[in-house]
């Protein structure tokens, strides 16, 4: 009961919350087309363009899932000088986003992942093809200062800051120094844990840890192992290890270790972007005054309830305090 009720409390309080993200960004694009024939230019499918559907992609998912849960959020990152970053500005800014940490890179497209999907007039859609756009230069090192300087003049204005390092070159080791100046750090990131030695938390997903480690983690003693060994290669405070249908586990430096099972195993849909999302509640969590474990739970429920969504998708407080409701008293261990 009162394990419930202190959630309820926490979730209430997402809309006080302030986070900076500092976060490699993609905007996701979705193109959907009816096929109309076979081109005689050569043997591939014409098809006419009915709809595009954007959304924040990467880090930005992060950034939008803060958002929807009511948080107070800015971020800090790098667009191109082109039609994608206009458009993920205004997805950010009409979510009441603060962009203004945006820095602009001529010389780089804005990460774009784009799906063509088509349907002749009876079929279902399915995807033909996808287009990336983006470099795989390093960032200029004027502009890894500019960001450093846009993550430490804002720092002290938020109560915790998110890395979501895609490997996409925003986290270099001068915008994770800025970052690391402030006592709470939450990092996502795909590899390179201990680049960002000194931050409060990683949320690294089965196979980032498994990579990290260097051995495949296949039995729960392997499991434990790997928690220990990450907390002393980081030296963080606490690694949450984010394992899919099997749910989470929590590793604290104090020696506590909490299996959390995901809580919705059954109207699974899509499960893309759902470690962003338990890294947006998981943080609102920490920065409300909550206890790692509540976090993680938070978390947990927030992605049990964006897997029953297709693409990468939000929640909010109301969704987060019904689906607590009806959780079983036995899933949080009452
Ligand atoms: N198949 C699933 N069934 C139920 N819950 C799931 C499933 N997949 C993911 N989840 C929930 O989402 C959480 C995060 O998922 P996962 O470990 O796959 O993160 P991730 O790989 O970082 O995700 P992504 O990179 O796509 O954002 C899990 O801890 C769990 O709560
Ligand atoms: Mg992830």
């Amino acid at each position: 009961m009162s394990i419930k009720t202190d959630l309820h409390r926490l979730i209430d309080q997402f809309a006080d919350r302030r986070i900076l993200v500092v976060g490699d960004l993609t905007l996701d694009e979705f193109m959907t087309c009816l096929t109309e024939r076979i081109s005689r230019e050569a043997p591939v499918l014409i098809l006419r363009h009915e709809q595009t559907h954007r959304a924040p992609g990467g880090g930005a998912n992060a950034v939008y899932n803060l958002a929807c849960l009511g948080a107070a959020v800015a971020v800090v990152g790098v667009v191109g000088n082109d039609l994608q970053a206009e458009a993920m500005k205004d997805l950010l800014t009409e979510a009441g986003v603060d962009v203004s940490g945006l820095v602009v890179d001529p010389s780089r497209p804005t990460v774009t992942k784009t799906r063509i999907a088509a349907h002749s007039r009876q079929s279902v859609t399915q995807q033909v093809v996808r287009v990336d756009r983006k470099s795989d230069e390093p960032l200029a090192a004027s502009l890894q200062q500019q960001l450093a300087e846009r993550i430490l003049e804002r720092v002290s204005g938020f109560e915790a800051v998110i890395c979501s390092d895609y490997l996409e070159g925003v986290l270099t080791d001068k915008t994770i120094a800025a970052a690391l100046a402030h006592q709470r750090v939450i990092v996502d990131t795909h590899s390179g844990l201990e680049r960002y030695h000194g931050a409060h938390l990683f949320t690294p997903n089965l196979p980032e840890a498994e990579a990290a480690v260097g051995y495949a983690i296949r039995t729960p003693a392997l499991l434990s192992q790997a928690g220990q060994d990450l907390l002393e290669r980081t030296e963080a405070d606490h690694i949450l290890i984010t394992r899919g249908e099997e749910g989470m586990s929590l590793f604290s430096r104090t020696g506590e270790r909490q299996h959390i099972p995901a809580f919705n195993r059954t109207q699974v849909f899509d499960v893309t972007g759902a470690g962003d999302t338990v890294v947006a509640a998981l943080t609102l969590t920490l920065a409300g005054g909550g206890s790692a474990h509540q976090a993680a739970v938070l978390g947990n429920l927030a992605a049990s309830i964006v897997v029953r969504q297709f693409g990468t998708a939000t929640t909010n407080a109301a969704e987060l305090h019904a689906y607590l409701e009806e959780l079983a008293p036995e899933a949080l261990g009452e």
